[in-house]
C-alpha cells in the first residue's frame, strides 16, 4: 500500500471479526517494527502475543475483576481527566462528543462502547508491549515509536488495530496468564485483526488544524 494511504487509513477498530491471523504474519509485522528508532539503539520493548485460550482467559478474568468491583491498576498511572492540559481536555471532550453522535442515540453509543470494552474489542490477538522497569522516560518514547510502526505495518498487510489502556488495566492477570516477568512494565495492549463492517468501526476521529500545533519559525 502507498505510504500516505497506510497512514491515513489507519484508525482504531473496536470490533474485530473472529478470523484468525497466523503467527508468521504477526512475526513479520513485529520484525518490521523492530526498525523503529530507540535511545542508543536500546530497543527496550518486548512483545507478548495473547491468542486462543490465554486471551479467552484474560477476557474472563477482566470481566470477573470488573464484576467484583476490583479497581483497575495499570502499570502506568492514569491521570484524572481534569488534570490534563486544557487543550488535551478539549480534544478529549470533542472526541467523546463526536463518537456518541456517530450513533443513532446515546444509548446505542453506550451499548456499543460497553460491548467493545467488555470484550476487549473481540480481538483475536492482543500484542502486549512491555519495557523494563529499569527504564528512563525516553523508553516510553521508544516503545511509542515501536507501537506506531506495528500499527502501520499491520495496516499495510490489510489488518486493523487499536492500542488500549483497557486491555492493560489489570496487569496482575496479564503477568499470571502470559508469564510476564515482574521486572517489566506493561505499557499497552494492541488489538490486531480483521475489522468487522460495523458502525462503530466506521467512525474516524478528527485532528486539530495544523496551525494550532505546528509553528514554523524563521
Ligand atoms: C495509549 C493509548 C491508549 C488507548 N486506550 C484506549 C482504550 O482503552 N479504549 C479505546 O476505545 N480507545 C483507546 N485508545 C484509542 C484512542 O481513543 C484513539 O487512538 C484516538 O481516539 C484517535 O483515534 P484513531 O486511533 O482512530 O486515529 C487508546 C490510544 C492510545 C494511544
Amino acid at each position: 500500500m502507498e505510504f500516505e494511504k497506510v497512514v491515513t487509513s489507519r484508525h482504531s477498530v473496536r470490533e474485530f471479526s473472529n478470523l484468525a491471523i497466523d503467527k508468521q504474519t504477526i512475526c513479520g509485522i513485529i520484525q518490521l517494527a523492530q526498525r523503529a528508532p530507540s535511545w542508543v539503539n536500546s530497543q527496550p520493548w518486548k512483545v507478548y502475543a495473547a491468542t486462543g485460550k490465554p486471551l479467552k482467559d484474560i477476557k474472563s478474568a477482566f470481566v470477573k475483576n470488573e464484576t467484583d468491583g476490583l479497581k483497575p491498576n495499570s502499570d502506568f498511572p492514569v491521570m484524572h481527566r481534569n488534570d490534563w492540559s486544557e487543550n488535551a481536555q478539549e480534544n478529549m471532550k470533542q472526541w467523546r462528543h463526536e463518537i456518541v453522535h456517530h450513533f443513532e442515540s446515546f444509548d446505542e453509543a453506550h451499548t456499543e462502547m460497553t460491548d467493545a470494552s467488555e470484550n476487549l474489542d473481540h480481538s483475536p490477538v492482543i500484542l502486549y508491549l512491555t519495557i523494563p522497569k529499569k527504564s528512563p522516560l525516553w523508553s516510553v518514547f521508544d516503545v511509542g515509536a515501536f507501537a506506531q510502526t506495528i500499527m502501520l505495518a499491520a495496516k499495510d498487510k490489510g489488518l486493523d488495530t487499536i492500542p488500549t489502556y483497557n486491555s492493560v488495566r489489570y496487569p496482575d492477570v496479564l503477568r499470571k496468564i502470559l508469564n510476564i516477568p515482574t521486572d517489566e512494565t506493561i505499557v499497552v495492549g494492541i488489538s490486531i485483526g480483521y475489522s468487522k463492517d460495523s458502525l462503530i468501526n466506521s467512525y474516524k476521529s478528527k485532528r486539530e488544524p495544523i496551525d494550532d500545533i505546528f509553528k514554523f519559525i524563521k
